[in-house]
């Protein structure tokens, strides 16, 4: 298996210097001991509560937030104690928030497993959630004020996300609506990551707001990606084909199929709105998914993509920078 920072293209041609392999060797070993640290601190007392909080957590997960935020680490001090318990903190608010999101998307499965819900019922799914939520309070607090802060601000700005994706655009413009939506409930968190990283390793506060910048940018870029890969058969992505359009979310690829003028692009939408049956939705999904409109959707995430990059100007050429650079890349092109 490849470690994080190879699956993200950080063991590329680009990094191939002693001091690039001495940061990418650091972010691996940082990343490994996390995943030790994720293991001591979701125990629970209760079993029942102990097997659900963990469930998520041992089915996988590609870790990206904790590498981007140890990544921007080594802008300061690199990897050290404080800087893992920030990474625990991003890693559990977005385990926590993926338990909540199943439910609302009544999603069946999540990284390769029975999602929570489908195994222990909705309260318990949400409770779990809830429980994570509070152990990620738990290990920001000691990081200080400033770190718990930015957390809650964080998880407020992503259920509020949550909270407009649910009630949908009203008479706002479809397309506006969307991506706020998607710099609330993914941008927040991803661009936390990236602040993170250089708020707790002491870096240079001048780095602060480019890489909280660019972490809502890729951010964006992320979840419009996901949204395209929402639309694939692939067993790898671990989640269910066509769910967005099975929990009535409009995504960029339907939006825009709406906006097309053409007979088949239109009795395509009415199709995706309301299906004959099961089979006719999926066989709609998968023709969706073949649609030019995805191309353009790719289009925009690669637009969000660009203006990422355009804030990390202000940062220093090295390792780091071309390390978020490849992060990046990877961000658009990948198909999980
Ligand atoms: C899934 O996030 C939810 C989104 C915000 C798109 P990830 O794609 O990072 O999920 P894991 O952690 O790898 O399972
Ligand atoms: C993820 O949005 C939102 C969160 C912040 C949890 P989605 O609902 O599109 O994510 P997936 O596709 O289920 O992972
Ligand atoms: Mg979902
Ligand atoms: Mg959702």
């Amino acid at each position: 298996m490849p470690s994080i920072a190879e699956a993200f293209g950080l063991r590329g041609p680009r990094f191939v210097a002693p001091a690039d392999a001495r940061v990418v060797d650091n972010v691996d070993r940082g990343l490994d001991e996390l995943e030790a640290r994720l293991d001591a601190h979701l125990r629970v007392a209760d079993p029942v509560a102990d097997a659900v909080t963990r469930y998520l957590l041992e089915a996988g997960g590609k870790r990206a937030r904790p590498l981007l935020l140890l990544l921007t680490a080594h802008l300061g001090s690199g990897v050290d104690d404080d800087v893992l318990s920030a990474a625990e903190v991003v890693e559990i608010t977005h385990l926590a928030s993926l338990y909540h999101d199943d439910v609302m998307d009544e999603a069946d499965t999540r990284r390769g497993v029975p999602s929570t819900h489908t195994v222990w019922g909705n309260s318990v799914a949400i409770l779990a959630g809830d429980l994570l939520f509070a152990r990620a309070g738990q290990i920001a607090a000691p990081l200080g004020r400033e770190v718990a802060v930015l957390q809650a601000r964080t998880f407020e700005r992503l259920c509020l996300g949550q909270l407009h994706e649910t009630l949908g655009p009203g008479d706002a413009d479809a397309v506006d609506h969307y991506l706020q939506v998607l710099a609330d409930k993914t941008g927040s968190l991803i661009a936390a990551a990236a602040e993170l990283g250089v708020v707790v390793s002491g870096a240079d506060d001048a780095y602060r707001e480019p890489l909280r910048l660019f972490g809502e940018r890729i951010g964006v870029a992320f979840q419009i990606v996901d949204d395209v890969i929402d639309l694939s058969a692939d067993p790898e992505t671990g989640k269910d084909q066509g769910n967005d359009v099975r929990a009535g979310v409009a995504t960029l690829p339907v939006l825009l199929l709406a906006k097309r003028d053409d007979e088949a692009s239109a009795r395509l939408h009415a199709r995706l709105e309301s299906p004959a049956d099961d089979a006719d939705l999926a066989a709609a999904v998968a023709e969706l998914a073949a649609h030019p409109v995805v191309d353009e959707t790719i289009a925009e995430a690669e637009r969000w993509q660009r203006s990422a990059l355009e804030a990390l100007a202000p940062l220093p050429r090295g390792t780091v920078r071309r390390g978020l650079e490849t992060f990046a890349e990877h961000v658009v092109s990948r198909t999980r």
